[in-house]
């Protein structure tokens, strides 16, 4: 096997969206192309969402809510696809911004009738921040919606990105007659056939060949023309690298739920789309065609067997090869471990495989030695840097329920945090511990997790909070310690023992900044999470 050459071939990517855009349903279609599943179609009941993304949660299925991120891998046109599934629920977005750790590139995906929706403008916050390169799929256009001039525009607006559209759309809804693929220069029909699988591609590459209008009639001929002038004179050319760098993000329109323009995005995306990409460790930058393997945790996923208490810990490779029953540093635990199971992702499964490539994610059982943000390498004593954890939007005592418990409430507590479900301040006066989480939501899942996971029981008591903020540990001086002194009712230890103000209101968030100037507060923690 050439190691050099299944690195280039592999794309590990993500889709975002707001939820309802089309996300399940373009990664269906993905992987029907891919050959990957054989169900062609509507994604009526849900049925792949069920099946092959993410279901391995009890409450998930309770709630239909993904509350996993998952892998779902296929071959197309000899590229290794990875597709890291993310949760679109807002409630868990902390989840799929640590997924965004792990992929090289992305799709976002947009509603022609909604436009830019807010779960899709902070993710896409996210990815700029980190220069990951975007491609955007404007989907659901057999459906009537915005004019595509204007949503190009509310892209750049609303999201910040500088756009330009390898295809465009004929007609719309009612009218939709097919999209013209600047990029490969042809026309798509649609047929208004949903089910159907692959539409009829017609090689264009003279609009001014009067066949134009025999094909779409005069009208939207016409109009085509115009509309494609106006793109050459307004958006810039395409260019990959720029792609490539986050300066540039190509538009592809069409349907998933019809199929429709679905292979030309995936064409286009195996073409241009990044293989794995070097990444910054804190020591240094690591290249992924090294032949040392290294790699972090991005995610940990508990339970995924019910009636067995392990965890699954995704790790994506960073650098070269890791391979099964091999042994690899912990860097955090400064222990050396083998695995004698990892898994390897594929479409609707996982399997035992023994060697995965720079770029891929293999599934580490794990009975609590990793935590979000570990890296594991050959020896090298490498840090790979996370994403810092925000300050959550709500916070909660918790309290035990049952006193014979404690023990199992403290393990499930511990173990959730570990896997980043929600983050756990211990509060200095008194010992007695907050939750923080992004929504309102987690409570559930936490609680619920407790009962059916470790046994145990809890009830939460409303603790009004306006802000974590993390205090920077360098400032001990005579302010510091009257800071201390005065806020103490409010000052938290975080999971890492670094100290935090739960600020109770934006007024006393500023009132503190100005009294105690000395004392640097951050809205971030800097430590991995
Ligand atoms: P999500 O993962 O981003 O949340 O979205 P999902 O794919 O579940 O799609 C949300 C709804 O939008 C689904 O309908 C889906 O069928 C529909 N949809 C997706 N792509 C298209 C498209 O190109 N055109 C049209 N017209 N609809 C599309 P649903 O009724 O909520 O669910 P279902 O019962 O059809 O699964």
């Amino acid at each position: 096997m050439d190691f050099a050459k299944e690195i280039v071939r592999r794309r590990t990517f993500g889709i975002i969206s707001h939820p309802d855009a089309g996300k399940t349903t373009l990664t269906e279609k993905l992987l029907l192309f891919g050959g990957a599943i054989q169900e062609a179609g509507a994604v009526k009941n849900n049925k792949i969402k069920k099946s092959a993304t993410s279901d391995f949660m009890e409450i998930e299925r309770q709630r239909g809510i993904s509350v996993a991120t998952s892998v779902l891998a296929f071959i197309y046109k000899n590229f290794k696809i990875n597709i890291l599934d993310t949760p679109g629920h807002k409630d868990f977005a902390e989840d799929t911004f640590r997924t965004l750790t792990a992929v090289d590139s992305v799709i976002v995906v947009i509603d022609v009738a909604k436009g830019v929706e807010e779960q899709t403008e902070k993710l896409v916050e996210v990815c700029r921040m980190r220069n990951i390169p975007i491609i955007v799929f404007i989907n659901k256009l057999d459906r009537e919606g915005k004019d595509a001039f204007d949503l190009l525009d509310e892209v750049e607006q609303k999201l910040g990105l500088v756009v330009t559209p390898l295809s465009f759309p004929i007609g719309m809804g009612y009218d939709f007659k097919g999209i013209y693929n600047i990029y490969e220069k042809n026309i798509n029909l649609f047929s208004g056939n949903s089910k159907k699988n692959i539409e009829e591609t017609i090689a264009f590459d003279d609009l001014t060949n009067s066949g134009l209008e025999d094909v779409i009639g005069p009208k939207a001929a016409e109009t085509l023309r115009e509309n494609l002038e106006l793109v050459s004179g307004v958006y810039p050319e395409f260019d990959v690298q720029a792609y490539l760098d986050g300066n540039l993000q190509p538009v592809f329109f069409g349907s998933a739920l019809n199929n429709f323009g679905v292979r030309e995005l995936l064409d286009c995306f195996v073409e241009i789309a990044p293989a794995p990409r070097p990444k910054m460790a804190e020591e240094r930058l690591v290249e992924p065609n090294e032949k040392d393997f290294s790699g972090f945790v991005f995610k940990i996923h508990a339970n995924m067997d019910p009636k067995h208490r392990d965890r699954l810990a995704f790790v994506k490779v960073v650098s070269g090869t890791f391979e099964r029953n091999t042994p690899y540093l912990h860097v955090r635990q400064g222990k050396k471990m083998k695995f004698s199971s990892p898994n390897a992702f594929f479409a609707e499964k996982k399997e035992i495989v023994d060697v995965s490539f720079a770029g891929d994610i293999v599934g580490l059982h794990d009975t609590g030695n990793f935590k979000i943000g570990d890296t594991l390498t050959q020896g090298e004593k490498l840090h790979y840097k996370g994403i810092p954890s925000f300050s959550p939007e709500h916070f909660r005592y918790i309290n035990n329920a049952d006193p014979m418990k404690a023990k199992q409430l403290n393990k499930g507590i511990d173990q959730l945090m570990d896997e980043g479900v929600a983050q756990l301040f211990t509060l200095e006066m008194n010992g007695r511990k907050v939750i923080g989480t992004v929504g309102a939501l987690q409570y559930e899942v936490i609680q619920y997790r407790l009962e059916h996971e470790y046994g145990a029981k809890c009830t939460y008591e409303n603790f009004p909070v306006h802000k974590a903020c993390w205090v920077d540990p360098e400032a001990e001086n005579e302010e510091f310690t009257e800071f201390k002194r005065v806020k103490q009712k409010f000052l938290a230890k975080d999971k890492h023992g670094q100290l935090v103000f739960l600020a109770d209101s934006a007024f006393s968030l500023q009132m503190t900044q100005q009294k105690y100037p000395s004392v640097k507060l951050r809205f971030t923690s800097d430590k991995q999470v």
